[in-house]
């Protein structure tokens, strides 16, 4: 699918992963309909990116009438610019880490479990949901009839998920990036398990499926990361000995969405990092 020319619906568009894939889709001439909750920092985006060519579009991913006015504004403005819905990248994500049973026996809340399932799992798929019948309906392109692409974002937890809170680094590290627990890595082992059905249910329509599965990769609490903390984990590392980029996320995100031959597939992007159990 060539970017140029193609509007592409980003959820979580305002911040990280996101954020990179936003900047890189406009660099290659692709026009981005950041949904996100957060105004602030997805209006800096747009305002940073200009030219016309991304727009914020205000949805909560936990409530179906949020994506849904969000997805009909993505689409007037698509049908007002010319340039056709080519894919959505689903970006939304969060994380809250515990123990399945605390240091005292109590079970963890299933509040808090149902809260990262329903943004990471319900959450994707209630906004692709919706933006598919859109997609299913453009006009095919290319030799191979090719509608759009939908690109998930799990995670190393879908396979190497670490324990929950328990020493301070684990703790600290669970703000800011991928050190994950029974929750979360349950959301994105699910997003993993689904790439494939979801693939062979759209097969007929062209559009593919990609899933790329992130380990410890920068955002914008990394930098607050101190020297031990970063050795510690450092040591984890097979090689380059740091957290990934947000650009070189979205690098494989833009190849995931130009290259037809990547469909029903989960890449790992991780520098051959294999969370431990513990550090
Ligand atoms: N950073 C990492 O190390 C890492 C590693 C593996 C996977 N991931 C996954 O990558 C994705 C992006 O993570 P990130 O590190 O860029 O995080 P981030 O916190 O920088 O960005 C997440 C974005 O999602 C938005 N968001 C959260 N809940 C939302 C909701 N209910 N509705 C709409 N928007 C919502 C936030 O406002 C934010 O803009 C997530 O799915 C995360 O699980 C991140």
């Amino acid at each position: 699918m060539k970017i140029e020319g193609r509007t592409f619906v980003i959820s979580g568009g305002a911040s990280g992963l996101g954020r990179a894939c936003v900047e890189d889709i406009c660099a290659k001439g692709g026009y981005v309909a950041i949904l996100d909750m957060n105004e602030e920092l997805a209006q800096d985006v747009v305002n940073e990116i200009g030219g016309g060519k991304a727009k914020f579009f205000e949805a909560n991913v936990l409530e179906t009438e949020s994506i849904a006015s969000a997805v009909k504004g993505a689409l007037a403005w698509s049908e007002q610019t010319g340039k056709e819905i080519g894919g959505v990248v689903a970006a939304a994500g969060v994380s809250t880490p515990a123990k399945i049973i605390d240091r005292d026996g109590n079970p963890f809340s299933l509040d808090d479990f149902d809260f990262v399932m329903n943004v990471n799992v319900r959450g994707t798929i209630d906004l692709v949901r919706q933006c598919l019948p859109h997609i299913a309906k453009t006009k095919p392109v290319g030799e191979d009839g090719e509608r759009g692409v939908i690109i998930m974002v799990a995670s190393s937890a879908a396979f190497d998920g670490q324990p929950g809170q328990g020493k301070s680094i684990l703790r600290y590290c669970a703000q800011f990036a991928d050190i994950s627990e029974v929750a979360y890595s349950a959301s994105k082992g699910a997003i993993a398990s689904l790439t494939l059905p979801m693939t062979r249910d759209l097969a007929r329509y062209g559009i593919r499926v990609v899933t790329v599965a992130p380990s410890l990769f920068d955002s914008r609490m990394t930098a607050m990361m101190s020297d031990k903390v970063r050795a510690s984990l450092t040591k984890v590392m097979e090689f380059p000995l740091r957290p990934g980029k947000p650009h070189e996320f979205a690098q494989l995100v833009t190849q995931g969405i130009e290259n037809i031959m990547l469909n029903g597939v989960v890449l790992r992007l991780d520098g051959g990092m294999r969370m431990p159990s513990k550090m």
